[in-house]
């Protein structure tokens, strides 16, 4: 099939058009660069050994992106392109509802009018809000914590809509669990602009001593070490998961969980880190972070029974492949 793939360059869209070509599709990537480097569009033709179409626009553009529907003729869309970070969204609420509201909608809409049936969404675990783990797809959804949350629960409520007055759309609301790691070429891997949001940049940069420690948000949850428990997913693992989605899924909305089913604490991954890369992560306890839950991890029985979809890699994977990923990107071996 070939595919638009929106925020095609960063993180999880730039392993995604890697998993797509290794699975004989093909993609025309759309990116703003305003979190990912245009660098990683020449990566990518290198890794898949292919020209890719790359366009730097807005996907909320209508008018940029009707020309590529009109251009191209796709099978159908991945759509990563978004503002992800729960902090900021917090303080610049109107950023997020526009940007990621007004893209979902935009590329919604021209699926309709050009009839390209298969739309991926890139969803999220926060839409879960509060609630006990494990989390599965049937579990009716609480208000969450941020705007960030928010515009993933109303895009996934958008979407269901659209497809309800659309027949023929097939619909995946792909709820990410923790997406860490990097690809095995150690060539593609989360690499944020400006300071990092999640825990395992935040890592790569006090191991290759850009910061002098982590801070770990609090040791007094209720959990076997008394840190947070997270449910972390190699990016391998979740690229594949949408390869699969896009696949299977037939006409109506199909909601699934793309984690391990396992939860793993901030010490644990602290210690897998330095246990696999023979380098030390010092770290002080400060208190909790605002908005965060004591354990979250996924229902993996509805993607593995409906897409045979089941993770490959492991926690050691992951730490050994995010650092190399670091060690390239600074020019200094990782083992
Ligand atoms: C993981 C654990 C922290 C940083 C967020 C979004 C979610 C999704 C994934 C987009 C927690 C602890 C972290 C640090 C720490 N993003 N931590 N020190 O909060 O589970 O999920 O990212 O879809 O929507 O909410 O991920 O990596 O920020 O935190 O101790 O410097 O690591 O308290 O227990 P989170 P995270």
């Amino acid at each position: 099939m070939k595919l638009l793939v929106t925020g095609g360059l960063g993180y999880i869209g730039s392993h995604t058009v890697k998993a797509l070509y290794d699975h004989h599709h093909t993609a025309v990537i759309v990116d703003d660069l305003s979190n990912a480097k245009e660098s990683v569009h020449h990566t990518l033709e290198t890794l898949v050994n292919d020209t890719i179409p790359f366009y730097q626009a807005d996907a909320k553009d209508i008018d940029a992106m009707r020309a590529l529907f009109e251009n191209y003729h796709f099978d159908g869309v991945l759509h990563f392109a978004g503002h992800k970070a729960v902090g900021e969204s917090v303080s610049r609420p109107m950023m997020y509802y526009h940007n990621n509201l007004n893209s979902t909608l935009t590329l919604a809409q021209l699926c309709v009018e050009h009839r390209v049936s298969k739309f991926i969404f890139s969803s999220s675990a926060t839409v879960y809000g509060d609630q006990p783990s494990p989390l599965h797809e049937g579990l009716e959804l609480k208000k969450t914590t941020n705007p960030y949350g928010e515009t993933k629960a109303i895009s996934e409520r958008m979407l269901t809509d659209i497809q309800r007055a659309h027949p023929s759309l097939s619909v995946a609301l792909l709820r990410y669990f923790n997406p860490i790691g990097a690809d095995e070429s150690g060539l593609l891997g989360e690499d944020p602009q400006g300071i990092p949001n999640n825990l395992m940049p935040f890592i790569t940069n006090v191991a290759s001593q850009r910061i002098p420690q982590l801070n770990v948000y609090g040791d007094d949850y209720e959990t076997p070490d008394g840190t947070g428990v997270r449910d972390y997913i190699h990016v391998s693992d979740l690229a594949r998961g949408h390869v699969l989605a896009l696949e299977k899924i037939t006409e109506g909305v199909h909601i699934y969980n793309l984690g391990t089913g396992q939860g793993t604490s901030v010490f644990q991954m602290i210690e897998a880190f330095e246990r696999v890369n023979q380098v030390s992560v010092p770290y002080r306890v400060v208190p909790r972070r605002p908005g965060d839950v004591a354990i979250t991890y996924a229902a993996v029985e509805h993607a593995r029974d409906q897409l045979g979809f089941q993770t490959e890699k492991s926690i050691d994977d992951m730490v050994k492949d995010s650092w190399r990923f670091t060690c390239n990107q600074k020019g200094t071996p990782s083992s």
